[in-house]
């Protein structure tokens, strides 16, 4: 085991800040570097490289928020497995707030509900954006940092605002 840092793991499924997505990648601090090159041959690295990182930077561990932001539905317990969400989990799903959410059955109607209601994407098709030009079937690249919030950042917003109350954000950061 190193002992130059602390190894720490947590859910593969994260989202990551601008800032320290620069300092992981500018490489100004050897820290990101030496992880990378420890993680390369190590178990699960998606699910303990930047948790790693993070917790041994002292300039942002106390940015760490301790949630995976995934919308699941647990199976009653004593199982306390992840039930197959369906249309009828939608609703609910989405006022969540949540980026991610599992599990779900292939091609279930779910899934087409979401490609057309929230990201308004066609068959077979992306998801068109602020940057998008070439009207009306966005078939030409705009300004590409063109990106214009809509409802679902609205709803992200208050996820993380409820994660990052003072009483939640402290409790078990990078334990
Ligand atoms: C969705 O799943 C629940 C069980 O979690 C089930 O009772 C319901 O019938 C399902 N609905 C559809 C539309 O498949
Ligand atoms: C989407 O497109 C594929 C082929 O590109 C087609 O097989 C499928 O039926 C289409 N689905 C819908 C809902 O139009
Ligand atoms: C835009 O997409 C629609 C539906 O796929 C299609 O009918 C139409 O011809 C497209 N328009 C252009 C200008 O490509």
């Amino acid at each position: 085991m190193p002992t130059a840092f602390k190894l720490f793991t947590g859910s593969a499924w994260m989202v990551l800040s601008r800032s320290f997505v620069e300092y992981c990648i500018w490489g100004w601090d050897n820290l990101p570097r030496t992880l990378l090159m420890y993680y390369t041959n190590f178990l699960s690295t998606p699910e303990g490289y930047f948790h790693t990182v993070i917790c041994n930077a002292p300039e942002y561990s106390s940015t760490v928020v301790n949630s995976d932001l995934h919308y699941i539905s647990w199976d009653k317990r004593p199982q306390q497995h992840p039930k197959m969400l369906n249309i009828s989990d939608t609703k609910k799903m989405i006022a969540s707030g949540a980026v991610f959410a599992r599990k779900f059955t292939h091609n279930d109607l779910a899934l087409d509900k979401i490609d057309t209601e929230l990201l308004g994407r066609g068959n077979g098709s992306f998801t068109p954006g602020g940057w998008c030009a070439g009207k009306p079937n966005c078939s030409k690249v705009g300004d590409p940092s063109k990106i214009n919030p809509g409802l679902g950042a609205d709803r992200i917003s208050g996820l993380v605002s409820r994660l990052i109350s003072p009483s939640k954000l402290t409790r078990r950061q990078c334990r």
